[in-house]
């Protein structure tokens, strides 16, 4: 099967910046943020009271602190994204707060933490709520649910429905919030996240999930989020998200919430791709041009150890070429695969790991393969599998570029590790 193409098959340059003299300076594989993409999506959420930005999409500190001089606060999974966020200029505590815990667990480091520095908790397991009213007692909370349905681009990313391990189940909500009342604490809100990559009909069906469960918990509720899961045009076909009428529908359940409890409510959206996946590219060079029987596979010096979606997901990237001399109009179909030793190291493949081809320009060892949309769910997720160093990322804002992660070196590799002395 031939994938299709969503931009056109060749470029020249990423955000201005010519692709060869950014190869030439910063090597590749290297990734590369367009500054101003991050500050236009960012812009057309405004009329959310809060925008949470899900760093787990994107955590660099150059993007987190490029979206909190935006007026965008964050989301952490973990104590390590906590850090990252402090470390980029965000306060623990606030109004909104500067940095919420969403998780499903805390483990020991990540209640120390909480604890230790104030930070809001939103809770995703009663045992959270146990965990969290032992140590900090007439504390706040606010309740991540699951309503019992969900939705995403892949299984691996619907996050509701009773096989989904994420959030409080719509129906022990009562249970929890008796918990809750066992500590005095407090439940200031609610959140509800289905899954990532899903559509209008879905994500709206998540405000009449919440008004019901608003007017269980009653009038302590101060603040709904309404997730994240905002999806990203990665192919032709897809559509991008209304986001007038998202909102209009969020903020119809909110203003129903403000009606019955008599005081304002603050509506939230936790988006991650929304705001990053654009603005990214991961740059590669073609280093072996190879034809194995009837296929022909160009393959490059980025892996799924730089960009692990399509062996994850069966993930659409689009891609394009950039030609480091001549070049050519004419285009052929090919898988493009990467260095690893490893059979499924291919990004052109679809889920359940079916490899597919893509029409792409005739290249040529040397030239350039930018694989499109990238920016989110990209260099978070890499790893160091085979030895392979992690990738440069490279901020492109107007007409700089600024490195805002070197490249790993050897030594980064085996850094930790010792071999016990005999
Ligand atoms: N809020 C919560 C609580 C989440 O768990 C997530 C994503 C988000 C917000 C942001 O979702 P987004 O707007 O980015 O769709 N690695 C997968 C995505 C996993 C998302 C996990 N949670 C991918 O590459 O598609």
């Amino acid at each position: 099967m031939t994938q299709s193409t969503k931009f056109s098959t060749t470029r020249s340059e990423i955000s201005g910046h010519a692709i060869k003299d950014l190869a030439e300076r910063f090597g590749t594989p290297c990734y590369f943020y367009d500054a101003q993409t991050i500050c236009d999506r960012i812009e057309q959420l405004r009329q959310f009271d809060v925008i949470r930005f899900a760093q787990k999409a994107n955590s660099n500190l150059a993007v987190l602190d490029l979206v909190r001089r935006n007026g965008v606060v964050v989301d952490a999974v973990s104590s390590g994204e906590v850090f990252r966020a402090q470390k980029a200029g965000f306060d623990y505590t606030g109004t909104p707060s500067p940095i919420v815990y969403t998780a499903d667990i805390f483990d020991r480091e990540a209640l120390d933490l909480v604890v230790e520095n104030g930070l809001h908790v939103n809770v995703g397991s009663p045992d959270m709520i146990e965990q969290y009213g032992q140590r900090v007692p007439s504390g706040e909370i606010t309740l991540r649910i699951n309503p019992g349905f969900g939705h995403g681009h892949s299984a691996k990313t619907n996050t509701g429905g009773d096989s989904s391990k994420h959030g409080i189940w719509h129906e022990e909500l009562d249970e929890c919030l008796q918990l809750a009342a066992k500590y005095q604490v407090t439940v200031t809100g609610l959140h509800m996240h289905i899954g990532s990559g899903t559509d209008f009909e879905h994500l709206s069906q998540v405000c009449e999930a919440m008004k019901t469960t608003a007017l269980k918990v009653g009038s302590t509720i101060r603040v709904i989020s309404a997730g994240g899961g905002l999806p990203t045009p990665y192919r032709d076909s897809d559509v991008g998200l209304d986001v007038d009428r998202y909102y209009q529908l969020w903020d119809k359940t909110r203003k129903e919430l403000e009606a019955e409890f008599g005081h304002a409510i603050s509506l939230e959206i936790e988006p991650g791709r929304f705001l990053v996946a654009e603005s990214g590219f991961l740059l590669t060079e073609i280093r072996a041009v190879k034809k194995m029987g009837k296929n022909l596979f160009y393959l490059v010096d980025a892996g799924f150890n730089n960009l692990a979606r399509p062996i994850l997901y069966g993930a659409y990237h689009p891609m394009s070429i950039a030609f480091s001399g001549g070049g050519s109009e004419e285009t052929q179909p090919v898988i493009v695969g990467g260095p690893l030793c490893e059979s499924g190291d291919i990004f052109t493949q679809e889920e359940g790991g079916f490899v597919c081809s893509r029409e792409l320009p005739v290249a040529a060892v040397g030239d350039y393969l930018v694989i499109e949309c990238a920016g989110a769910y990209g260099y978070v997720m890499s790893s160091n599998y085979n030895s392979k160093p992690f990738a440069a990322e490279v901020l492109l804002d107007g007409d700089s570029a600024h490195l805002i992660r070197r490249r790993q070196t050897p030594e980064d590799l085996v850094l930790g590790e010792s071999i016990p002395a005999s």
